[in-house]
């Protein structure tokens, strides 16, 4: 992140190492190993001491992982939120023992930006664009219904709502796109395949499968192949992620669109930290870059994909 010197600057003393308190979500898709992955090896790297708190997907979890380093009094507490809501109480409390904050990957939705110092991650609403757009561009020809069916993550969760509204926003352009089921799956794989197949029973005509990650759509196709379908030809797929298991069944024409959703937040994380420990201002929002793939592009990228 860019940062400048602010006046009001705590530095820590030279040579002692910095404590960094890390919430994560849990482990419940491939990205989020790879993103768990990448703040280990780079807060290793960094020589911080990292207080590692899995919460397994529970928001309750985390709001004791996060006392409990306020009690440890940590340097820095960085945390990757479940849901959007209910964070003002225990962000207050971090703020009162002058302990800063910093999100990554997911928002919360508190109005008192002060809570927090950044939010690293993604933009949600813009990945949920670009899967409704490429859908848009593929049946723009199409005089009759497209059934859509819509996996969507963890129920109440940034990613969720975003990619949810902005699919949403680019498929109301074409009032043939109807999503006919959606149903949450809980960015898992078990989770995703069980609500694919109810959708399959309950719906004959499905056309369309957008869900909201890799694990899910992988649940899916195996739920779409013991229905004697083909995923990718008699359903066409679409997903958010890119991680490896993904973009190989793109490459094997299973998926036939996924929108990149960058878990190495690790580097960058690290560098927060060092700038704010240095007292340093930094940008309130940092935004990861990312690509879509085809299938042809996935097996391209495939040999050199890192996670
Ligand atoms: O918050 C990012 C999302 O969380 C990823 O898309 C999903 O796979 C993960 O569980």
């Amino acid at each position: 992140p860019s940062a400048t010197t602010s006046a009001s600057a705590s530095e820590k003393p030279s040579g002692s190492k910095i404590t960094l308190g890390f919430s994560q979500v849990g482990a419940e898709s491939g990205w989020r190993t790879a993103n768990t992955k990448s703040i280990q090896d780079s807060a290793k790297s960094a020589g911080y001491d990292l207080k590692f708190s899995d919460a397994q997907q529970k928001q309750e979890n985390q709001i004791k992982a996060i006392r409990s380093f306020i009690q440890q009094k940590v340097d820095v507490i960085a945390f990757s939120p479940v849901v959007e809501s209910g964070w003002d109480t225990v962000l207050k409390e971090a703020k009162d023992a002058g302990i800063p904050v910093i999100l990554t990957d997911r928002a919360v939705d508190s109005e008192d930006k002060t809570l927090y110092r950044t939010f690293i991650g993604s933009d949600f609403v813009e990945e949920g664009r670009k899967a409704g757009q490429w859908v848009v561009d593929k049946f723009k020809d199409s005089q009759e219904a497209v059934n859509i069916v819509e996996l969507q993550g963890t129920t109440g969760s940034a990613p969720a709502n975003d990619r949810k509204s902005g699919f949403q926003e680019m498929i109301a352009s074409n009032p043939n796109l109807k999503v006919i089921a959606s149903q949450t799956g809980d960015f898992t794989r078990a989770k995703g395949k069980e609500v694919m197949q109810a959708f399959l029973k309950a719906h004959k005509d499905i056309d369309v499968l957008y869900a909201h990650n890799d694990d899910m759509a992988l649940g899916a196709i195996q739920a779409i192949e013991a229905a004697g379908l083909k995923p990718g030809e008699d359903i066409i797929i679409i997903s958010v992620d890119a991680v490896k298991d993904g973009m190989t069944a793109a490459a094997a024409g299973k998926i036939n669109f996924i929108v990149e959703c960058n878990p190495l937040l690790g580097p960058q994380l690290m560098e927060a930290v060092q700038a704010v420990v240095d007292g340093k201002e930094i940008e309130p929002r940092i935004v990861t870059n990312e690509t879509t793939f085809t299938s042809e592009q996935a097996k391209e990228a495939l040999p050199s994909r890192e996670y």
